[in-house]
């Protein structure tokens, strides 16, 4: 699912066709912004996002794409008004999103949605043989077997945009097939790292969603400040790396200037280092083989201060735990896992449940695990862990 890691030609500076799904969300506007960067290089020809069409519609006549499609087809009538006269080609619905990732002058797919409702997409984009740039880790989450074996059929090429992913991704090319004894995912701890336990119940949804090191959309603050991101980043690294859950060990490194280190068999370790600002690894994926000056700001080696590195703290954080049983599970856990998880986090967010309840949910969710191996088969689990996650009671709530 990697490109070959070994040493790249370069691409050189024939303009590169770019879809971006998911334009409106964090990682959206951080790519249109390392876009703008490029205009000879990147040329931006779709757009999708879900429900916010007035911010679609300021991108598209900004961007002036050829496609333009809003995933809640409510919004259709409104969006098309708003594009009048300006030539994009507008379109509504989550099949439209899909035809997108599909479009034959499209070489590049950025998979910027947010949750399983960017699996089909994704999958779409490897299918056709695109070039993917990845942040929806949840697709390998969901359903990483079917991404490989797509992806080994079509040829597409996967590239992280996860920072962490992205830093492994950078230790890795140019090395040989094997030289892998462990990565070593770095993890913030989040807002709640020195939290004491006894007060978690009282965590609010504006507490967990101001993340120290990163601005983020809602949903992944949330999975920052519980931990299980890092546990769906670790089913993303078992998938974009083909190693086992016990190669992979995460470590809380709060100022989040060590992405991440591979350590390879002869006992050597790269890491890849630098500020927390994801337009660089958007932007390593956009260039991918390439290299391209950009004005993104840079270490101060003499005013990084300490760099520190600690444990989990699992009985605090027990999401991270619970993505590694169901790493180890296999089959429709992770799925399970993750939809009960999405649930979870929606339901904290609207105040229906508190932060404690969150891994609780999960737990709920994971045991609708059951054997799966089909797109269908998983879709159907991802379900019946979704209505188990929203049906259950919050557990600490009084
Ligand atoms: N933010 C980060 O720094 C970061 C870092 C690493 C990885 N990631 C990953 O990147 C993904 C996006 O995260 P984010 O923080 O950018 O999320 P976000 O700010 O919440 O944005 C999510 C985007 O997905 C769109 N969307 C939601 N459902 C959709 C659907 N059914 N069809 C089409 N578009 C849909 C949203 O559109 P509307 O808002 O218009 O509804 C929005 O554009 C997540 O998987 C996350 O884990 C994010």
């Amino acid at each position: 699912m990697l490109p070959d890691l070994r040493p790249p030609a370069p691409r050189g500076d024939a303009p590169r066709s770019v879809a971006v799904l998911g334009s409106t969300g964090s990682i959206g506007v951080q790519t249109l912004e390392v876009a703008a960067l490029f205009p000879d290089r990147l040329r931006i020809t779709a757009l999708a996002a879900g429900t916010r069409w007035q911010e679609l519609a300021e991108q598209a006549r900004r961007v002036r794409p050829d496609h333009v499609v809003i995933a809640d087809e409510a919004h259709l009538g409104a969006l098309r008004d708003a594009l009048a006269g300006t030539g994009v080609e507008v379109a509504a619905g989550t099949d439209a999103v899909r035809e997108l990732a599909e479009e034959a002058e499209v070489d590049v797919v950025v998979a910027a949605i947010v949750g399983a409702a960017g699996l089909r997409p994704t999958l779409a984009a490897v299918e056709a043989g695109k070039t993917v740039a990845l942040a929806n880790k949840e697709s390998l989450v969901v359903a990483g077997a079917l991404v490989e074996a797509a992806a080994a059929r079509s040829g597409a090429v996967v590239v992280p945009v996860d920072s962490e992913h992205s830093a492994l991704f950078q230790c890795l090319v140019g090395e040989p097939a094997g030289s892998v004894e462990r990565l070593i995912l770095t993890a913030s701890g989040g807002p709640f790292r020195l939290r004491p336990a006894e007060t978690f119940d009282a965590i609010s949804p504006e507490e967990a969603v101001a993340h120290p090191n990163w601005s983020m959309g809602a949903k992944i603050s949330v999975d920052s400040a519980t931990m299980m991101n890092k546990g769906l980043e670790v089913i993303e690294a078992r998938w974009l790396f083909g190693v086992h859950a016990d190669q992979i060990e995460v470590v809380v490194h709060p100022q989040s200037v060590v992405h991440s280190v591979v350590e390879f068999v002869d006992g050597s370790s790269k890491a890849q280092v630098g500020p927390p600002d994801m337009r660089v690894p958007i932007q390593v994926a956009l260039a991918f083989p390439d290299r391209w000056a950009a004005p993104h700001p840079r270490l101060d080696w003499t005013r990084t201060g300490p760099l520190t590195f600690e444990p989990v703290d699992a009985d605090r954080f027990p999401c991270l735990g619970l993505a590694y049983d169901a790493l180890r599970a296999g089959g429709s856990a992770p799925a399970a896992l993750n939809a009960a998880n999405e649930v979870a986090v929606a339901r904290f967010l609207t105040g229906d449940v508190r932060f404690t309840d969150v891994p609780r949910l999960v737990e709920v969710g994971l045991a609708t695990a059951r054997p799966a191996g089909t797109l269908d088969g998983l879709l159907a689990v991802d379900a019946a862990a979704r209505r188990a996650a929203a049906d259950a009671r919050a557990l600490t709530t009084a």
